[in-house]
């Protein structure tokens, strides 16, 4: 079963991805690392784990869909099942979400429908909450709206500060995110309209 994630940024959840497939020894391999941002902290860590890395400016093509027609290329070289964003600052268009339309899934730091965009930590946190989470979704061409897959709560505790509220999100991203990687692995997961169901895992 062969993954491609997408990432930006400092790639925690690349890596717990990364070391979840070593430590369960499962029939999945991380085929591509795709990442807008040339300098980022996820590219080490790419490296490191010796995982190919397809990394491009955005602004040295036309459109969205012109670097995205470049990626298409580039999963269907390696025949990638299934891709994961893993805080992929972009939005996707049609070019990846048609041919990869529940193939492809996204995390999101807050109980979806809640919160969705940039920094839902913090948004969650400064509108006072007192519940938040994390959302495993399939990436449609909104922002942070495809079906839902898994979600998670994470209480939030009045002396906690924002770096504790983010702390105790990240621990549960990288957890369940693995989770829900293995259900798909595993053929488990259904989608049917906007609804998903999970399978009871095979004795
Ligand atoms: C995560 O909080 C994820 O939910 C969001 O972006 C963040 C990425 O963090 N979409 P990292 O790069 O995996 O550390």
């Amino acid at each position: 079963f062969r993954i491609a994630v997408f990432a930006s940024g400092s790639g925690s959840n690349f890596q717990a991805i990364i070391d979840h497939i070593q430590e369960k020894k499962l029939d999945l391999s991380i085929e591509l690392l795709v990442c807008d941002k040339p300098g980022a902290k996820v590219i080490e860590r790419a490296e490191i784990a010796n995982i190919p890395v397809f990394a491009f400016r955005p602004k040295e093509y036309v459109s969205r869909e012109a670097y995205e027609q470049e990626i298409v290329k580039e999963l269907q070289k390696k025949q990638i099942d299934l891709i994961v964003l893993a805080g992929y600052m972009r939005l996707v268009t049609d070019t990846l979400v048609k041919p990869y339309y529940g193939k492809m899934i996204n995390i999101h730091p807050s109980l979806l429908p809640s919160f969705p965009g940039l920094d839902a930590i913090g948004q969650a946190y400064e509108y006072g909450v007192k519940v938040t989470g994390v959302t495993v979704h399939f990436v449609d061409n909104g922002m942070d709206t495809g079906p839902i897959i898994n979600q998670e709560s994470v209480i939030i505790e009045e002396s906690d500060t924002l770096e504790q509220l983010e702390n105790n999100i990240h621990k549960v991203e990288h957890r369940i995110y693995s989770e829900v990687i293995d259900w798909i692995a595993e053929g488990r997961v259904q989608l049917q309209d906007r609804k998903v169901n999970v399978l009871p895992q095979k004795v």
